[in-house]
């Protein structure tokens, strides 16, 4: 079991500490952990947000257990150098298509998201997100217009097989819970879209027993405040899939327990908080280290089958939530070692 650890920035060091030691504390026979720089403390070091070292020390673990990365700092840098280019340099490098969001309230907690406590109660989903294209890696650029005005463009694409691949793992999914998919994309409007939807519905032939539902991305943001216990699996591009799995952090409680697996096909993946890298909290010993904690342990379920050990990580972390150890993001005053230590003694 090897893992690299890029903590990246801001909170990313102290989050990832505390994942690491739940990780030891499990005694798995064949851990071993490599660390490996990223993000602006990378561009910092070596003059790049994603240095070959780095990417060399990817491709020769079993998994990635990532931070965060983002520095307000930087971001006069070219795009190409800026700290989030890691984390996208990573996805599309080691072909981390699939992105695993699942979003449920821990009892206990009905009361502090942005919904009304018998709304959120219902929410126990899935964003399956594609990672790999869409207008994240299209061409893009600044240009002059004939007139002078500047403008800047993005292009947006999909092309069948990246549609086909996610959407699979979207019904996969859907399998392995309620059966119900809803592919969520902008039809009306966009071609792009259009062949999204062409596609989920030619695989949905693969997948008699899963109800298939269609969703514009605009009513989904509505539905998803409005009805969330609707959803089981939500499948869907990189843009909206990156919108909507941050209002679902949301309607559960804070972002600060959302976490995530990127996929490629096989066991390989890199595990991640949603959140960011909150650089107003940084190094003062105030971030929620739970997402990151509930991200080692969708590695032990994703990459290396270890479902019991994984439900354990998940279970210490409900517990610990249940007897009100809460960080700052949940209105409480714990710190991160503390929420790590809390965790570590209910394992
Ligand atoms: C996420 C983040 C990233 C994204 C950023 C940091 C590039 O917001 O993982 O959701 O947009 O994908
Ligand atoms: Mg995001």
């Amino acid at each position: 079991m090897r893992i690299a650890v890029f903590a990246g920035d801001g909170i990313g060091p102290e989050v990832t500490g505390e994942a690491v030691r739940v990780l030891e504390k499990l005694g798995l026979p064949n851990l071993e952990l490599v660390e490996g720089d990223v993000g602006g403390a990378a561009y910092r070091k070596h003059g790049h947000p994603l240095p070959e070292a780095t990417l060399d020390i990817a491709r020769s673990a079993d998994a990635i257990l990532f931070g965060a990365v983002g520095d307000f700092d930087l971001d006069h840098l070219e795009r190409h150098l800026r700290p989030e280019q890691a984390v996208l340099g990573l996805r599309k490098e080691l072909g981390l298509f699939a992105n695993l969001r699942p979003a449920r309230v821990f009892k206990g907690l009905e009361g502090l998201t942005s919904l009304r406590p018998e709304v959120a109660q219902e929410i126990d989903l899935l964003i399956v997100r594609e990672l790999n294209g869409d207008v994240y890696f299209g061409e893009k650029g600044m240009r002059r217009l004939e007139d002078g005005r500047r403008q800047g463009w993005d292009m947006m694409s999909y092309a069948e097989d990246e549609v086909r691949r996610i959407a699979h793992a979207g019904f996969k999914a859907a399998m392995t819970r309620d059966k119900k998919l809803c592919s969520v994309d902008k039809a009306n409007v966009l071609e792009t879209s259009q062949l999204w939807r062409d596609v989920v519905i030619e695989v949905s032939k693969d997948y008699p027993e899963v109800e298939l539902a269609h969703m514009y991305v605009d009513n989904a943001a509505m539905q998803l405040v409005k009805n969330p216990g609707q959803f089981d699996v939500v499948v869907t591009g990189n843009l909206f899939g990156d919108i909507l799995s941050d209002q679902a952090s949301m309607c559960v409680g804070s972002i600060g327990l959302l976490a995530s697996a990127s996929l490629a096909e096989g066991s390989f993946g890199l595990y991640e908080p949603i959140h960011g890298s909150a650089p107003d909290i940084a190094g003062k010993g105030l971030a929620n280290p739970m997402a990151t904690i509930l991200s080692a342990a969708m590695m032990l379920r994703h990459s290396f089958g270890l479902e019991a050990e994984a439900v354990r990580i998940e279970e210490a972390v409900a517990a610990a939530l249940a007897d009100g150890i809460k960080g700052g993001d949940l209105g409480g005053s714990a710190g991160t070692v503390e929420i790590g230590d809390a965790v570590l003694a209910r394992l």
